[in-house]
């Protein structure tokens, strides 16, 4: 039998990313399992950017939940994402989990390619803001097959089923998740299907979700096309990209040492400036200057 991680980006309990999540999983076709991860109960510290999980098999330095999380994520066969729109963002859990991003190239086999769908949860019609984006980028980057993203609307717990349009869309996605078939909406990405863009200046493009740029243009019917061209560093079209774009972030440390000498005194040309305010939390008073010069 099939084991479906539902990943929950939100802490509210029975909330409507749990529901949208759950819903999705009722409409499969397939007897499958549904096992859940609700992402805001685990402990996920910042990366330190020390690249020792690059030189080792993705083992992190950092004892914290991360470990846990990406288990799961590798050991399932597919995955069903929600999280909430807040602050005109997806919900930053997620952004915790892909900080640490680095440690995902030591699982590159077991992640890649896993079918996913996922939602983007909005209180209000229109004020999602970048929720989808971020909830396409999440999947992108733990190595899924994108099947279908979709934002719904509703604010109180339970308000995204109060009509039965969300349940249809529930519907779709579930149908989706397992259908190999390729359906996009356009104007998208014709690389990756991102319907994200980012204006470069006359009618160039750059997609948010792979990197890669194109122009845009418009058909003879007024609707607009976009015409992408893909480049030597794109996220992650195939998994060749994925081992070449490991290959070059490993390549970093040799740069780093060549580059060493000259990079130094660069940096600590900038030492003594400014006051740091410190975190109560680090055991210094507020007015920690006098540290700062210690
Ligand atoms: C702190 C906070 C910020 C929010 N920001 C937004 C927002 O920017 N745009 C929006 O449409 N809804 C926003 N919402 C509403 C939530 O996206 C909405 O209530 C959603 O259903 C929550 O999902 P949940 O029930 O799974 O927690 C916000 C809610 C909270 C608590």
């Amino acid at each position: 039998m099939k084991k479906i991680l539902g990943i929950v980006s939100s802490a509210r309990r029975l909330g409507n990313c749990e529901i949208m999540v759950k819903e999705v999983f009722r409409g499969l076709d397939e007897p499958c399992e549904l096992h859940l991860l609700r992402l805001t109960d685990f402990r996920i510290d910042p990366c330190q950017g020390c690249y020792h999980c690059l030189f080792k098999d993705g083992h992190c330095v950092i004892e914290d939940d991360h470990a846990t999380v990406l288990e799961a994520i590798a050991s399932a066969d597919a995955v069903i994402l929600a999280a909430p729109a807040y602050f005109l963002g997806a919900h930053s859990a997620l952004k915790r989990f892909l900080d640490r991003g680095l440690c995902l190239y030591g699982s590159v086999d077991r992640l890649w390619g896993k079918p996913a769908v996922g939602v983007a949860v909005a209180g209000i019609p229109g004020m999602e803001g970048s929720t989808l984006l971020g909830i396409q980028n999440f999947l992108k980057l733990i190595l899924a097959d994108i099947r279908q993203t979709q934002v719904v609307y509703g604010a109180l717990p339970g308000e995204i089923f109060l009509d039965d349009g969300n349940r249809s869309i529930a519907r779709s996605l579930a149908q989706r998740l397992f259908d190999p078939t390729v359906s996009r909406v356009d104007p998208c990405c014709s690389l990756c299907g991102g319907d994200t863009f980012r204006f470069l200046g006359r009618d160039r493009v750059r997609c948010m979700l792979c990197s890669n740029s194109g122009s845009i243009y418009m058909h003879s019917d007024g609707t607009t096309g976009v015409r992408m061209e893909a480049a030597d560093h794109q996220l992650f079209l195939t998994r060749q990209d994925v081992i070449n774009h490991r290959n070059w972030l490993i390549g970093m440390k040799q740069r780093f040492i060549d580059l060493r000498k000259d990079l130094k005194p660069i940096t600590i040309d900038y030492l003594k400036d400014g006051h740091w305010i410190k975190p109560c939390s680090m055991g210094h008073s507020t007015d920690c200057n006098k540290d700062d010069q210690a």
